[in-house]
C-alpha cells in the first residue's frame, strides 16, 4: 500500500484522538510509532495495529521487526525527549510526520483557583509540546522536509471564566505553533494547527450539553486530511471556524457576564 507518510510518531497516543490517529495511519500503511505513559494501553493499541504479533517497547524498539511500536514516557520528563526522539527516529528509519495529541483538561469548579491542577495543564499541554516540537522542528528544519501537527482547541481561542489554565495552554500552543511554522515553514516543513470542537474522548466523558460532538475517529480522519493536505489552521469540523470567528468578536464587556 502506498501512503501520504511513511514513518508517523503519536504523541498521547493511548486514547482518544491520538489512538485513533495511530490507528488510521496504520490502516493506510504508515508505520507508527506510540508515546504515552500507559504501558498497558499502549502494548493493546499496538498489538491491534500489528495483527497480535509480538510488541516491542522502548528496550528493545531499536532492533524490532514489529511494524507500529510504543514508547512509554510521561511528557514532563523533558530531559528524556532528545534521545527519545533519536531513538524512535532510527527505530521507524525516518520520520515525516510528528502529531502532538498529548493533552490533559482538568475540571475546574468556578470558584477554584487551583495552582497544580492548572500548572499541570500548562505543563501538560503547553510545555511538553515545546519540549518534544523544538527537537523536531530542528530535524525537519535542517531535512527540508517533513509535517507537524498541534493538537490544539478552539478553547484556546478566548479566555473563558470557565476554564483559564486549560484555555491559556492552548491560546499558547496555537501561537507557538504559528511561530514554529513562520520559522520553518520556509524550508517547506508544514506545521499544521488543528482546533477541534467536542470529541468524544475519555477527555470529555461524563461531560453534558457538548456542541456538535463527534467521535475520535470522524475527527482523526479530518485531521489526517489537513495533514496531507498541509494546512494551516483547521477547525474540526469546519464549521467551527465560523462560530469562534462570532465568538471572537463578541465585546470583553459582554464576554465577562457570560458564565462559560
Ligand atoms: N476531546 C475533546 O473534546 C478535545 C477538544 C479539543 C481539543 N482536544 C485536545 O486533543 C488532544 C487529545 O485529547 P483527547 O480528547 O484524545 O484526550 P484523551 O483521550 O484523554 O488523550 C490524552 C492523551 O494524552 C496522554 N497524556 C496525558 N498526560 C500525559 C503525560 N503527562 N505524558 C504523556 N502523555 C500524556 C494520554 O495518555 P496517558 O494518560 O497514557 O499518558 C492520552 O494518550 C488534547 O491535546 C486535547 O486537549 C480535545
Amino acid at each position: 500500500m502506498t501512503s501520504h507518510f511513511k514513518n508517523a510518531l503519536i504523541i498521547g497516543a493511548s486514547s482518544g484522538i491520538g489512538e485513533a490517529l495511530a490507528k488510521k495511519l496504520a490502516s493506510d500503511g504508515t508505520r507508527v510509532a506510540l508515546v504515552a505513559r500507559s504501558e498497558d494501553r499502549l502494548k493493546a493499541i499496538t498489538g491491534e495495529m500489528n495483527n497480535n504479533d509480538p510488541v516491542t517497547n522502548t528496550d528493545d524498539a531499536a532492533t524490532s521487526n514489529s511494524e507500529h511500536l510504543y514508547f512509554v514516557h510521561d511528557v514532563r520528563n523533558t530531559e528524556e525527549i532528545p534521545e527519545l526522539l533519536q531513538l524512535i527516529t532510527r527505530s521507524l528509519g525516518g520520520l515525516d510526520l510528528v502529531v502532538y495529541s498529548t493533552g490533559v483538561m482538568h475540571q475546574v469548579a468556578f470558584e477554584e483557583f487551583d495552582t497544580v491542577k492548572d500548572l499541570e495543564m500548562l505543563e501538560v499541554n503547553l510545555s511538553g509540546a515545546v519540549a518534544w516540537l523544538n527537537p523536531v522542528a530542528e530535524r525537519f528544519g535542517r531535512l527540508k522536509a517533513g509535517t507537524i501537527v498541534g493538537i490544539s482547541s478552539v478553547a484556546g481561542d478566548r479566555g473563558r471564566s470557565g476554564a483559564p489554565a486549560y484555555n491559556t495552554s492552548k491560546a499558547g500552543l496555537t501561537t507557538y505553533l504559528e511561530a514554529l511554522r513562520n520559522r520553518i515553514g520556509r524550508y517547506g516543513v508544514k506545521v499544521v494547527t488543528i482546533k477541534p470542537g467536542p470529541v468524544d474522548t475519555p477527555m470529555t466523558e461524563g461531560l453534558s450539553g457538548l456542541l456538535w460532538l463527534i467521535s475520535a475517529e470522524k475527527a482523526a480522519s479530518i485531521i489526517l486530511k489537513k495533514a496531507k493536505r498541509g494546512s494551516v489552521t483547521a477547525y474540526v469540523p469546519a464549521r467551527w471556524r465560523l462560530l469562534m470567528f462570532v465568538f471572537r468578536s463578541i465585546p470583553s464587556f459582554i464576554f465577562r457576564r457570560l458564565k462559560v
